[in-house]
């Protein structure tokens, strides 16, 4: 079936497409209904359905004649060491460690933190979860504390899985006092910690409090698959809003599995046993859905991989692990690859492998520039595909659907929405807009298996973020416009969220945290252009009066206030200082404007402002700090 018509199908039957969709995969009990909702009105798929996700990742590979196959690869620059895991030795090693989490009281329906580095023992800590029917929520390990505890303060898991430390390029980032950090931090206080000891910086343990990884998992006895229902949740996964309070995607087991089933085929177009590899990291949803759940759902190969595109040890790593590995479809984030081409404009690195298992490139987390994409085609020779998701959806809302129908690329757009996404293009006043028309990006509900049901414990502020702008609809929270052909191109965010190196990071927990500082009467955090990060965010500072710290000395302080409550990945390196923020008359900050401004992109001076005198004045400031587009 082409596109138009499998597509059409989708949206206009829904519950059969996702019936047979559902067909797919091995549940326990087949759902009663396909799409409900429920006492508050929100959709949820396959009520009634049972099934256990680790069973379907694992196990049911094990049953069905592909317990020998690689499950998973890790592949690690950082330790310079490679470890295959086949289906059946991830399942024992998972059953195990589920055995030991059963063992300190893990039940189905507790929650579970991860707070790990790019070591399979955290795709063992998933899974386990999941075997057990226990919620993880997994924290990137590139947080600081400060993160850590918001998270474990919302989710209060029973207990948190970790590792002694991370490795940065050469870097050895010790994860231990960070987690006694944010343990001593946050209210809510887990019962055990369990730590997994990694040479390179071994821990000192809690008697008592800190459990060891390796030692819980071999003196375990392997635990069963437990029957959840599908519309139980699978995992929490905090991403950031527009407040210091980051939202708790929640993410259910039936919907998920059977959307991680169904865009393997139709988007990736892969086949059971392929190899599939996710450059990301576990802490971000293209980690759980893609370096974990989606390919051995499948009974794809993962590779797991420890290292970073350049300087591990080189900006052919990439190249080199695909070659080893024989990787079929290989997916990362545009940062990633603008690195490489920074490193290795002309490919030299590539040119010793042979990388003709390779049959496209995804890539997804950002907008995609087009130098970029166009130069990656051009030396791959292969499709290369930008597609658009986000946290909440789990899956791509809009792609080329590889496996139904690979339609032309154009550069800047994520091509077509995805079969089950209705997409529509609206103004402020909740009408649909023409072609090519930009505005609000909005998904007409219900959106398509595997996307959120709610946010964790806050139903409201689910309804109030998402729900409630556009009645029967969603807000991405993107902006952009349709083309005459059905094109999509998304534009950016239309809030207060960034993307720093692929990393979603919100500008306004930044306002709040700089705020604190004594000095600062108010300010605006803005994202402007990084030509390879895609955006970094930067200050302007209005000082309280009678304060007179200086701006070098305000400037260490925030980025370090920042660095020490967000991380080192906010990547925030600049505060500039500026006697008034420009502001409409009713007060509200302008920081568009601001952007637009440091960025150097043509504006219209908004009528509402309140003195536009003030964008002089931000404009000098940032052409004397030699600071975004407008200094250049
Ligand atoms: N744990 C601890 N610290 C981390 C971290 C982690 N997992 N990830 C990043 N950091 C730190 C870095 O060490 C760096 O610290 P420093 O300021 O002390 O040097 C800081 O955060 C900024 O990191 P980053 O912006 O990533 O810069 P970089 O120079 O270290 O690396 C790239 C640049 C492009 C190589 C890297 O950003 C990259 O690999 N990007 C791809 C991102 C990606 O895959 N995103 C997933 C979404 S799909
Ligand atoms: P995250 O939730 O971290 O996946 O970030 C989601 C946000 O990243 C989206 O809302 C977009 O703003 C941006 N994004 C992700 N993929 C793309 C893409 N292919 N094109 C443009 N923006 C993207």
């Amino acid at each position: 079936m082409k596109y138009q018509e499998k597509y059409n199908f989708s949206i206009h039957n829904k519950e059969q497409f996702w019936a047979e969709q559902a067909n797919k995969i091995a549940w326990f009990k087949k759902p009663e209904t396909i799409l409900s909702q429920d006492e508050d009105g929100f959709y949820r798929w396959f009520k009634g359905g049972k099934l256990n996700t680790s069973y379907l990742a694992l196990d049911f590979h094990v049953e069905n004649g592909r317990g020998e196959q690689d499950a998973l690869i890790y592949d690690s620059p950082a330790t310079n060491s490679v470890k295959k895991y086949t289906f059946r030795e991830l399942r024992d090693a998972v059953a195990k460690l589920a055995g030991g989490l059963k063992s300190l009281g893990v039940e189905k329906g507790d929650t579970v933190v991860i707070y790990m580095p790019m070591v399979p023992e955290a795709a063992m800590a998933m899974l386990a979860c999941a075997r057990l029917g226990a919620i993880h929520s997994v924290v990137f390990g590139g947080f600081a504390p400060h993160e850590l505890a918001i998270r474990i303060d919302d989710a209060k898991p029973k207990i948190i899985i970790s590792a002694s430390c991370g490795i940065e390029f050469d870097k050895v980032i010790p994860y231990k006092p960070l987690l006694d950090h944010a343990i001593e931090m946050a209210e809510f206080k887990p019962n055990y910690a369990v730590i997994l000891q990694r040479p390179q910086a071994e821990a000192s343990m809690k008697e008592g409090h800190d459990i060891d990884f390796i030692e819980l998992q071999n003196n375990a006895e392997p635990a069963d698959c437990v029957e959840v229902d599908a519309t139980d949740p699978l995992y929490i996964l905090y991403t950031s809003g527009t407040t210091g309070k980051p939202k708790g995607i929640v993410r259910d087991n039936g919907g998920h599995a059977v959307a991680m089933h169904y865009s393997m085929q139709d988007i990736y177009n892969v086949q059971t046993g392929n190899v599939f590899w996710a450059a990301s990291d576990i802490g971000w949803v293209v980690g759980h859905s893609y370096i974990i759940y989606a390919p051995l759902i499948y009974g794809c190969t993962t590779v797991f991989f420890e290292g970073k595109p350049i300087r591990t040890p080189d900006a052919g790593t990439f190249w080199r692990v695909i070659a080893d590995h024989k990787v079929n479809c290989f997916f990362t984030a545009p940062t990633a690859f603008r690195a490489i081409r920074k490193e290795d404009p002309e490919v030299e690195l590539m040119k010793k492998y042979d990388l003709s298992s390779l049959k496209s490139i995804f890539v997804a987390g950002e907008r995609c520039d087009p130098s970029t994409l166009l130069w990656l085609k051009d030396i791959s020779k292969l499709p290369v595909i930008d597609h658009w998701w986000q946290t909440e959806t789990g899956w791509g809302i809009v792609a080329n659907m590889m496996g139904v129908e690979a339609f032309p690329v154009k550069v800047g757009s994520a091509t077509k929405p995805v079969c089950g996404f209705e997409l529509k293009i609206l103004n402020e006043a909740g009408e649909e807009l023409k072609a090519n028309e930009e505005g609000f990006i909005c998904i007409k509900l219900p959106m398509a298996p595997g996307c959120l049901p709610t946010l964790w414990n806050d139903d409201t502020r689910f309804k109030e973020s998402y729900l409630s702008t556009f009645e029967g609809y969603y807000l991405t929270g993107d902006g952009g416009y349709i083309d005459e052909e059905g094109y999509v191109y998304v534009m950016g965010r239309i809030d207060d969220v960034i993307n720093v190196a692929g990393h979603r990071l919100s500008t306004g927990e930044m306002e709040e945290i700089i705020a604190s500082h004594p000095a600062v009467a108010e300010c605006a955090v803005v994202g402007i252009a990084d030509e390879l990060r895609g955006q970094r965010p930067i200050g302007f500072i209005v000082l309280k009066d009678g304060q007179t710290i200086d701006e070098d000395n305000l400037e260490k302080e925030t980025i370090a206030l920042i660095r020490d409550q967000i991380g080192a990945v906010a990547f925030y390196r600049n505060t500039i200082l500026v006697k008034r923020l420009p502001k409409t008359r009713s007060g509200k900050i302008l920081r568009k404007v601001i952007r637009q401004l440091s960025d150097a992109v043509p504006f219209t001076i908004p009528s509402t402002i309140d003195d536009p005198i003030i964008l002089d004045e931000i404009k000098q400031r940032l052409i004397e700090r030699k600071i975004g587009k407008v200094a250049n």
